[in-house]
Formats: structure tokens, C-alpha cells, sequence
């Protein structure tokens, strides 16, 4: 059955590359397959762009930029609007094409375009909210303003795990804030992307608004990174690319918003809702196969309860449906790629190696596809506790006092999410200020959502996505000094 057969509005599978306002092919005529990970088959071609075609689309931004800023922010804000609304009417079709690229069950799919879709209400409501401020000046007849302007022409390289979400996170305060946006999307799932600014341009975002570009990063990413247009990066993907990029930024002095890998700690104390901390630890680790930077990396449990979790945990895991995520009553869905695979095969292995025993799961797979393991007697000492896992792999540690389960949460260069479960209402203080993360989630697994602000310290990354504070990774202070007024000016604000 051919892959448009899925889709009700073909126009949304777009097998070009978007710049400018048009579809273009690369101008040597390369291109690159988008491969279905759960049956290997072919879905669709995209053209495979270099420097060259990447410098087109920052010209093409660059020259989008002044119409897009100047325009009032109530016109943005109705244009992302009218795009929020076009995302939600193509729900079906755009959880489609994000399950033949990516593998998702096409339920988390839909999750994914409706997540996708509220930042871009959120940052809509935000665009008319990019206030400025009035400061009281040392002299009577001066003033000083501060005035928040758009960045400028910015990029955006995107991961292949969430296919519309990474995409709108970035797009959507980009486009609030006045910036009009080059994005690269992986090239493992450049469809959902394209199908993206296909929405826009029927909202009305006008051309060279939002460019994708498609292909390898080899080709773009160089660009992106060092064309002196670009003013500014954001990037979601593995702590090595990011420091890569950041040295590469660092020859025009971008500014860069990083999210990077994270090796979240998901705590569950003695006195924790046993039912809670299950449903919690399943919705974490298991989302998205467990290919999430926020999924649980290291589940510690306290010694009081660590068998009775360990059970529950493995008797749930256990139910998890492994399959084409387009089938009927699948629950979880392939890995990305055979490199994927190979590095949980290793990290299970080596645990098994070193002593950890397990109760669900197997060390074999099925071509992309690996069951639900849940791993107890997992020590620090194990590569999994050192290594993003990014696959559904739960390792339960074992951990007797509350200093001990900080100590071993903290002891790792990431700072993405961490979890904790707990009743007592002191302890959840005390935890929350000690867990060094960018985001905690107190008897929650989940730390996803438009309105808080997503991102990590230490080696996780820089910068903040959605909410209130993700619009200024777009917008400019200028200081704006107005002297010489009356010197019988009264001196207010
Ligand atoms: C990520 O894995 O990079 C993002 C996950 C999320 O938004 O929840």
C-alpha cells in the first residue's frame, strides 16, 4: 500500500524542500529516502540540500525579515493562530505521516501534534506580551527604556524523536518574536516538517517566513552555524553535537539555545503512592519507546519498597503492545535505527554482565523493534547509569536514606528532569531545592507542557523553551536613553 494511501490530504506529503515560499529540489538533483523504521520500506524521497541552498534560505529569511518584524504583533499573533487552528483540523494526517517516519503509535502521535500545536497558541498569546520597561533614570531630565526587539534571522536544527513539537517549540516563539526561521529538521523524519510549512503557508505566513531545509547535517549545518545572518541558533540534540555547534557559533557570536541529553533520575521514596510512582515511571520511560531526553534514566527506590515496585513495575511493562505503530492496539513502536538498537543491546548487556537481573524485557530484538526491559540491582557503576539509555530500558537502583538519593541523582555532567515521589511535605522542599535540574517533577512523570519553561543546566544544555521566559531567546534588549527633557521634568516613570 503506498504511503499517500494513509494520508487524506496528499498536498501535505511533500517530498521538496521549502524555501522561499517554494518547493525546490537540490540543485544537483541528490536526494535521500525517509525510511518507515517499523517495516524498512520506503515512504518518501526529500532533496538532499548542501551550503549552497542553505545560504538561499538565510538570503530568503534575511530579506522576510524586515516585513515580518515590522508587522504589528497582533498580525503575527493571528497568523500563528490561524496555524495552531490548521494543525489541529490536519490532526490525523500529520499523526500519520509522524508515525510513517518516526514509528510512534499513531495515539502518541496524535499526543505529539496536539502538544506541537499548543506552543503555537501559547507563543501567539505571547507575541502581544513582548513588553518593554521604563526605568527611573539618575538624572531628572533623562529617561530610559528598554525595548525588546527581534533577534533576527535564526535557525533551527531539530531532532527526530518529536518530529512537530521540537519544530513549533522553536518555530512558533521565533515567529512571535519577528524572526523568520531556517529550519533543519532530521533527516530521518524531514516529512512532518515540511508538512508543518505547508500549514503555515495556508495560514498566510508569508514567504521566506519559515524555510526547511532537508538533507544531511554535513551539508547544512556548516552554514547554519557560521553564515553571519544567522544571528541566532537554537538546536535539540545529543550533548556532543551541541558542544560542536556552539564552537562552530562561536566564530560570529551567535546567540544559542541548547537542549541537550539528560540522564533523568526518577526517586521514589518509602512513603510514596505506590500507584502513582508506577503510572509516573511508565509514563516517563516508556514514552515515545523511551527515546525522550526527559524519559527516566536511573529509577532509585528506596529499600522498603524497592521489591514490591520492582514487580509491579515489570508485571505493567509486561502489557506493553510492540509493533507497527499504524496497528490497532500497538502501544509502543520501533527504535529510530539499527544504531539505536545496537546501543541498547550493549548497555543491557553490560548490565546483565555486572550483576543486574532481569525481570521483563529479553536481550534480543526483532529488527528495530526491542521489548520493554525493566532491570533490577542496576549499580552506578553500570553504563547505563552513566549513558542516556534513550530506549525502554528501566534499571532499578536500590538507595536506603534521602542524602543518598540525592548524591546518586546529582552524581552525573547532565541537569535535564529529574522525578520524585514523596508525601511528605518537607522532604519534597528539601529535594527540590538539592536536585540539581532544570526541571523536578514532584509526584508527576511528566514535565512537558507549553506553559512552564523546558530545558537543562550543567551539560544539558542553555536556554529555555516555551513558556513566559521562551520568547526571549528571540528578542534583543535595547536600551534606549531619552535626554535633554525639561529640567523641570517631574522625574516619575
Ligand atoms: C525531548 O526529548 O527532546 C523533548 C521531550 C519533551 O518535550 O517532552
Amino acid at each position: 500500500m503506498s504511503p499517500r494511501s494513509h494520508i487524506r490530504d496528499a498536498a501535505l506529503l511533500v517530498e521538496k524542500s521549502y524555501l522561499d515560499g517554494q518547493l525546490v529540489e537540490a540543485a544537483d538533483g541528490n536526494s535521500l529516502p525517509v525510511i518507515n523504521p517499523a517495516t524498512g520500506e520506503w515512504v518518501a524521497s526529500v532533496p538532499a540540500l548542501g551550503a549552497a541552498e542553505t545560504r538561499a534560505a538565510i538570503a530568503a529569511a534575511d530579506q522576510a525579515w524586515e516585513g515580518w518584524r515590522g508587522r504589528p504583533a497582533a498580525d503575527r499573533a493571528n497568523l500563528l493562530m490561524r496555524w495552531h487552528d490548521l494543525i489541529l483540523q490536519n490532526e490525523d494526517d500529520l499523526a500519520t505521516i509522524m508515525t510513517l517516519e518516526q514509528g510512534k503509535p499513531l495515539v502518541e502521535a496524535r499526543g505529539e501534534v496536539r502538544y506541537g500545536a499548543s506552543f503555537v497558541k501559547w507563543f501567539a498569546e505571547e507575541a502581544v506580551r513582548a513588553y518593554g520597561d521604563v526605568i527611573p533614570a539618575p538624572e531628572s531630565d533623562r529617561r530610559i527604556l528598554v525595548l525588546k526587539q527581534s533577534v533576527g534571522v535564526s535557525a533551527a536544527i531539530t531532532p527526530w524523536n518529536f518530529p512537530v513539537a521540537m519544530i513549533t517549540r522553536k518555530l512558533a516563539p521565533a515567529l512571535a518574536a519577528g524572526c523568520p526561521t531556517v529550519v533543519k529538521p532530521s533527516e530521518l523524519t524531514p516529512l512532518s516538517a515540511l508538512a508543518l510549512a505547508v500549514l503555515a503557508e495556508r495560514a498566510g505566513v508569508p514567504k521566506g517566513v519559515i524555510n526547511v531545509v532537508t538533507g544531511l547535517p554535513s551539508g547544512i549545518g556548516g552554514e547554519l552555524t557560521g553564515n553571519e545572518t544567522v544571528r541566532k541558533l537554537s538546536f535539540t540534540g545529543s550533548t556532543e553535537v551541541g558542544k560542536i555547534l556552539m564552537a562552530q557559533c562561536a566564530g560570529s557570536v551567535k546567540r544559542v539555545s541548547f537542549e541537550l541529553g539528560g540522564n533523568a533520575p526518577f526517586i521514589v521514596f518509602d512513603d510514596a503512592d505506590l500507584d502513582l510512582a508506577i503510572s509516573g515511571v511508565l509514563a516517563s520511560k516508556f514514552r515515545n519507546g523511551g527515546q525522550t531526553c526527559v524519559c527516566a534514566n536511573r529509577i532509585l527506590v528506596q529499600s522498603g519498597i524497592y521489591e514490591r515496585f520492582a514487580e509491579r513495575l515489570a508485571a505493567e511493562a509486561a502489557k506493553i503492545v510492540v509493533g507497527n505503530g499504524l496497528d490497532k492496539g500497538i502501544t509502543m513502536g520501533p527504535m529510530i535505527s539499527e544504531t539505536a538498537v545496537g546501543k541498547i543491546v550493549r548497555i543491557v548487556d553490560d548490565a546483565l554482565a555486572h550483576g543486574a537481573r532481569m525481570l521483563t524485557g529479553s536481550t534480543t530484538h526483532n529488527r528495530l523493534f526491542v521489548l520493554p526491559t525493566v532491570l533490577t540491582d542496576a549499580t552506578p557503576e553500570m553504563s547505563l547509569a552513566q549513558e542516556e539509555i534513550f530506549g525502554p530500558v528501566a534499571p532499578l537502583f536500590r538507595f536506603g536514606s534521602e542524602e543518598e538519593a540525592i548524591a546518586i541523582a546529582n552524581a552525573t555532567p547532565f541537569g535535564l528532569a529529574a522525578y520524585f515521589y514523596t508525601n511528605d511535605l518537607r522532604r519534597s522542599w528539601r529535594v527540590a531545592e538539592q536536585l540539581e535540574f532544570g526541571m523536578v517533577g514532584l509526584n508527576t512523570g511528566s514535565v512537558s507542557v507549553e506553559a512552564a519553561p523546558f530545558g537543562g543546566i550543567k551539560q544539558s544544555g542553555l536556554g529555555r523553551e516555551g513558556s513566559m521566559y521562551g520568547i526571549d531567546e528571540y528578542l534583543e534588549i535595547k536600551a534606549f536613553h531619552v535626554g535633554g527633557l525639561s529640567r523641570r521634568a517631574i522625574g516619575g516613570l
